[in-house]
């Protein structure tokens, strides 16, 4: 335990020293170690002030997760902050905070239990407990607004976002900003505070006026943090600052963290947060895999997905070619990405200068100039494997021997479009979804042939591109898509069957979907959809929604020619339209919100069973992690398979049943014996 915190004497003050790699968390022992080092020094008579810091590159990036984790299942008990922080506190000699890098969550919480902050110019400081189903609870709701006001503590609880040294400053969160070094600095701004008497953070009452500004900011967060309860929770905490003693305020802080600690919503976003590092571990593919540089890439085909990987490559300084077979495709494409990048210049996110740089990143061009000497040629042309085929054939011939070739297919097989080349092993899929500069996830698609270094380069390469990777294996529509159909079609039925397409999308959004799958399918094209049913007509005897046929023979594709499931007007806003209604209702029955979620949401679980059992995806955290990147499933639920496990699979199990649906053989044994996917 020693070796996790460290004290020594410097002129006069005392020097506690954090030293948890990497960024300095408060697991169990750090905050022990620490409180009894301040007693330490208390003690020492010829030590006047402490100054406490963190070792390595942070101050305190937050508690240990795991141990949240670990105490809401059962197998150990919920870290408790307070003493560490109240013997802080109540130390009679000032002690000063030294921060560099972070100081997050718990992190801050130490820190403002310190008489005096001073910071590094970049510091940031935040309460970010939000994002994984939290609010702080080890006295930030209540500690925070007497140093930075009430409507700004409630904003950072509420939206967990970190602030800049130089706003926490003004905030009064800090007292100074060293421009030196640190540790010396904070020395000797505890050597000119030693003879003052302490102030307590706890006792400092002048910021306290409660704040209208709590309501606005409550209203702000149903709209933007629909249906989580963090938020709202936290500032209902930091309002109880305004109107309660502290010692109730950090009471009922305890009682409203217990409440989101032990939520569901809590847990799934902690399975999110993990799971995203959890994928990015293939068992098969170690941490040493040799990888391939990515110096040049180049694209082929300058339509809605080409357009956005080559964005996606040139924001990450990757030079990019991208190829078309029409000067009128190439220039709409490159007119895309230039309006993509302009919207960005205008919003304030992008500088023009950034812009003109990431434009020049892009060549356009018709022709197969530079493409020998590209280190990966991403394919994104119209969904055909004859096509396919025929340009993999191509730059094969062109490519150098070391260059990988990648597909953006979202369904096409990548065994066959690798064997329309010399070098299969250099084949591998690069699902990226739409808009691609913006989507986090890349399904990445082995085939039996794909090699390892392909494999773990794709890996980096989405990392690079600041994306999530997720490794699946090859099968029709890999995972994400594969496991929608059944989904759609459900949602398809229910329209069949009574429902309307307004009610079974916004019974769908109000479960927490970013979108309704009718407003996904205009979106994406009533044509794409067709066109995947005929390469890949339903099994016979299985049911087939006709929804798909009578709105392509009607020639509404969605929101490309105004009208698909929806109408719309000039502005995009979809208009429910009774004519689709009529085209396909067969049954007449009221359809409750229950049943249309339960329906649509358990297919995907259940879909996902197979494609777990047939090893298509390797984890269910995978096709959860896949759902939260790609498909807009609420990340508070924790993505399907974990859906299904909080659920309980043998209460999905059943209910597949009694709507008549036939239950995959993994479902059905999981079920019965009572497990889980994620066990
Ligand atoms: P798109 O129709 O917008 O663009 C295709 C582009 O490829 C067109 O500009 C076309 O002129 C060009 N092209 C056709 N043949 C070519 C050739 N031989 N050489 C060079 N360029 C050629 O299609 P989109 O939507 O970009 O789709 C491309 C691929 O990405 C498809 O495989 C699709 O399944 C996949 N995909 C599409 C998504 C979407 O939401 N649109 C999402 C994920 C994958």
């Amino acid at each position: 335990m020693e070796h996790l915190v460290t004290f020594s004497v410097h002129d006069g003050i005392g020097v506690i020293d954090i030293n948890n790699p990497p960024v300095n968390a408060l697991s169990s022992g750090v905050p022990e170690g620490i409180k009894a080092a301040v007693e330490t020094l208390e003690s020492l008579p010829d030590v006047h002030a402490l100054v406490i810091i963190g070792t390595g590159r942070t101050f305190v990036a937050g508690a240990d997760i795991n141990e949240f984790v670990a105490a809401t299942s059962g197998k150990g008990s919920m870290p408790v902050l307070h003493p560490t922080l109240f013997a802080i506190e109540d130390c009679t000699k000032p002690v000063v905070m030294a921060i560099h890098g972070t100081a997050l969550g718990g992190g801050l919480e130490l820190a403002m239990a310190g008489h005096y902050r001073v910071a590094t110019p970049d510091a940031q400081v935040g309460q970010p407990e939000v994002k994984i189903g939290l609010i702080p609870g080890a006295g930030g709701t209540q500690r925070l607004p007497r140093l930075a006001g009430v409507s700004k503590a409630a904003e950072m609880c509420a939206f967990g976002e970190s602030i800049s040294a130089s706003e926490a400053l003004e905030l009064g969160i800090l007292d100074r900003i060293l421009e030196i070094d640190l540790r010396s600095g904070a020395i000797a701004f505890a050597q000119e505070v030693a003879d003052k008497p302490v102030r307590k953070t706890r006792d400092r009452n002048e910021k306290l006026a409660p704040s209208d500004a709590l309501n606005t900011l409550r209203e702000q967060c149903k709209k933007t943090r629909r249906n989580l309860i963090a938020p709202l929770a936290a500032i209902d905490a930091v309002e109880i600052a305004s109107t309660t003693p502290f010692d109730e305020g950090l009471k009922r802080e305890a009682e409203i963290f217990e409440r989101c600690v032990h939520s569901d919503q809590s847990k799934g976003l902690i399975h999110a947060f993990f799971g995203e590092r959890a994928v990015a571990k293939v068992p098969d593919i170690p941490k040493d895999t040799p990888v391939y540089t990515i110096h040049h890439a180049a694209v082929i085909g300058a339509g809605t997905m080409g357009g956005g990987i080559a964005m996606a490559l040139a924001n990450a300084g990757i030079p990019v070619r991208i190829k078309d077979t029409e000067q009128a495709a190439l220039d709409k494409g490159m007119a895309v990405i230039a309006a993509n990048y302009s919207r960005s210049v205008k919003s304030g996110r992008l500088t023009w200068q950034a812009m003109e740089q990431r434009m020049e990143m892009i060549t356009p061009q018709l022709g197969v100039d530079g493409f020998d000497r590209a280190d990966i040629i991403i394919e994104a042309v119209f969904e055909s494997m004859a096509l396919k085929k025929q340009v993999f054939t191509e730059i094969d011939q062109i490519a150098k021997h070391d260059c990988i070739l990648a597909s953006n297919t979202s369904t096409l097989s990548i065994d066959e479009i690798g064997s329309a080349t010399s070098r299969p092993h250099m084949v591998v899929g690069m699902h990226f979804f739409s808009p691609a500069n913006v989507m986090r996830l890349v399904e990445i698609v082995r085939s039996d042939s794909t090699c390892r270094p392909v494999v773990a380069t794709a890996m980096a390469l989405a990392k690079t591109l600041k994306k999530v990777g997720v490794v699946v294996r090859n099968g029709f529509g890999f995972v994400g898509n594969r496991v929608m159909f059944p989904y759609m079609n459900e949602a398809m039925f229910l329209v069949e069957e009574g429902a309307t397409t307004e009610q079974v999308d916004r019974a769908l959004t109000d479960f927490g979907m970013a979108m309704g799958p009718f407003a996904v399918c205009d979106l994406s094209g009533i044509d794409v959809f067709w066109r995947i049913q005929q390469e890949f007509p339903a099994p016979a005897g299985t049911r087939r929604p006709i929804g798909i046929d009578k709105l392509y023979a009607a020639g509404r594709y969605g929101q490309k020619t105004g009208a698909g499931w929806y109408r719309y007007d000039e502005s995009r806003k979809p208009l429910p339209d009774p004519e689709v209604v009529a085209m396909i209702r067969q049954k007449q029955r009221t359809i409750s919100d229950e049943e249309i979620v339960e329906r649509c949401i358990y297919s995907l679980i259940n879909e996902g069973a197979r494609v777990l059992e047939e090893g298509v995806a390797l984890r269910a955290v995978d096709i959860d992690i896949i759902y939260l990147t790609g498909y807009g499933f609420p990340a508070y639920r924790g993505g399907p398979m974990f859906y299904g496990d909080t659920v309980g699979l043998e209460k999905v199990a059943k209910r597949i049943r009694d709507f008549g649906g036939t239950l995959a053989p993994l479902l059905e044994r999981l079920a019965k014996e009572g497990k889980m996917f994620h066990e």
